[in-house]
């Protein structure tokens, strides 16, 4: 059987959330990779070890890869501590990317807090605005630095708390595109699904989308602006919305408790 749907889904406040649900869903999306019917990528902000923890204690899906540090790193199995992101995609991101410049847009924004250290790699500089007078403002101050350089940066702004300066050829969205054209398989067969404004980027990049029911209004905000051919609006929270939106793209059978 030929792989027909790509799946990229975030993880946290997307897949992980509800225990139960994730449980049902991790059985499909089983059984599905198993009849070959789909390839599986887990697409996060989080650690490469955070992501293996999450296989092995909070039920989430064996994946085909894994983007890990908000699509800057991509992973292939076998997953260990050990591994190390596709030296394709680093290499190529490297390119146009100066940590140390990425980080001097940061300079001097009242109430800044940068991120611990793990978070902040050669690749991705992020820090917390949470703690800002005004988080939204500082935020677009930092846009405002970064705008000049956007050939080569890119601001991405999540939660009310989370900025990360990244390479503008990354994200979420690009890492996908680059994986599944690396596999040879078809992009036009790409589902994704998030929560948070680090998924923007899916959605601007791929045709059908699912927006969890407990998302962010920043991705609320950019699906309806899609419309719902592009980015379906769950009414479920975590991964019961993702199974309700891949139900809608016809990726699995609609299941007995929603007909
Ligand atoms: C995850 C990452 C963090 C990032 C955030 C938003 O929480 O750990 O570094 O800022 O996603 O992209």
């Amino acid at each position: 059987m030929k792989i027909k749907w790509t799946i990229a889904s975030d993880i946290d406040g997307t897949l992980v959330g509800d225990r139960k649900a994730l449980d049902r869903l991790t059985t499909r999306l089983r059984e599905a990779r198993a009849a070959g019917l789909i390839m599986l990528v887990l697409s996060t902000g989080r650690r490469l070890e955070q992501v293996i923890d999450g296989i092995a204690v909070e039920g989430l899906p064996e994946p085909d890869a894994v983007l890990c540090q908000v699509g800057t790193e991509i992973y292939l199995p076998p997953l260990q501590p050990t591994s190390i992101p596709m030296p394709a995609w680093r290499e190529r991101l490297l390119q146009d990317y100066a940590r140390d410049e990425a980080e001097s847009f940061l300079e001097g924004i009242e109430g800044l807090v940068m991120q611990p250290k793990a978070f902040n790699t050669e690749l991705k500089a992020s820090c917390y605005l949470d703690s800002c007078d005004d988080p939204e403002a500082a935020a677009s101050d930092i846009r405002r630095r970064v705008a000049p350089h956007a050939d080569r940066y890119q601001v991405v702004w999540s939660s009310g708390r989370d900025l990360d300066i990244l390479p503008a050829a990354s994200g979420k969205g690009k890492a996908i595109r680059f994986l599944v054209e690396h596999l040879g398989l078809d992009t036009d067969h790409v589902v994704v699904a998030g929560d948070t404004g680090n998924d923007a980027t899916m959605f601007e990049e791929f045709g059908r989308g699912v927006v969890v029911g407990n998302a962010q209004q920043e991705l609320v905000v950019l699906a309806k602006s899609l419309g719902v051919e592009r980015a379906f609006l769950a009414r479920q929270a975590y991964a019961a919305g993702v199974e309700e939106g891949l139900e809608y793209f016809g990726v699995l059978e609609p299941s007995k408790s929603s007909v």
